[in-house]
């Protein structure tokens, strides 16, 4: 499954928590984040928020290249062997920032980066909405490239996710980030735990959508 939402809206939070929860039932939990759950996805990480100017085309596929990454060594193993993966962002951010913000066309990013996954799909994805106002006065440290991006790239990328969110209700669940944390976590468990199986319909890397 996977969290998804604006800058400062508490995905790491309640990832932790979730993961927490789950492993106290005796589940393997795979907690891992995009971009750089890898590796080569922390150099990718580093080049993407802390270096140079990117061009917003080779910024769809760096962040293609670090979720292929991340999908082939570390998610499917982990589903294969019957590990619940929890991801801090997936596929969905990209079609919200680089599709939406970047204003690159959501069919387009969301095409290549289903092809870099071999189609893998969350069963679950958590949006976590928040106000980009609220969520940019929560943030600690120098902001990253991304977080510089301005007011109307994050009102465009909050709109993408709730746009999304509404077109496939069966994967998403939306909260609204600014309840207390404990109840954030009681609606996503109650959520996954719904979902029943975490790692059903692994698809191969050539086939369809499947769940993560
Ligand atoms: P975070 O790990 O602190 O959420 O930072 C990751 C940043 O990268 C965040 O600003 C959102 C952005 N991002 C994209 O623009 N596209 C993507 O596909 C992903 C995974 C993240």
């Amino acid at each position: 499954m996977s969290f998804e939402g604006g800058d400062g809206a508490g995905k790491s939070t309640q990832a932790r928590a979730l993961a927490d929860r789950l492993r106290a039932l005796g589940r393997e939990v795979v907690l891992t984040r995009e971009p750089g759950g890898t590796p080569l996805g922390v150099e990718l990480r580093q080049a993407l928020l802390h270096g140079d100017h990117v061009d917003p085309r080779a910024e769809v596929l760096l962040y293609a290249a670090d979720r292929a990454h991340h999908v082939a060594s570390l998610v499917r193993p982990a589903l294969e062997r019957g590990a619940v993966v929890i991801t801090d962002r997936y596929l969905d951010s990209s079609v919200a920032y680089q599709g939406s913000g970047r204003d690159l066309g959501a069919d387009e990013v969301e095409r290549i980066s289903l092809w870099a996954t071999g189609g893998l799909l969350p069963a679950v994805t958590v949006l976590l909405d928040l106000d980009p106002d609220v969520g940019r006065t929560r943030l600690t440290g120098d902001p990253d490239r991304l977080e510089r991006a301005g007011d109307d790239f994050h009102r465009r990328t909050r709109a993408a996710f709730l746009a999304r969110a509404e077109q496939d209700p069966g994967r998403w669940l939306v909260l609204d980030a600014t309840l207390p944390v404990d109840e954030l976590a009681a609606h996503v468990f109650a959520r996954v735990a719904a979902a029943g199986g975490f790692a059903d319909a692994v698809p191969s890397a050539s086939s369809g959508a499947g769940a993560a």
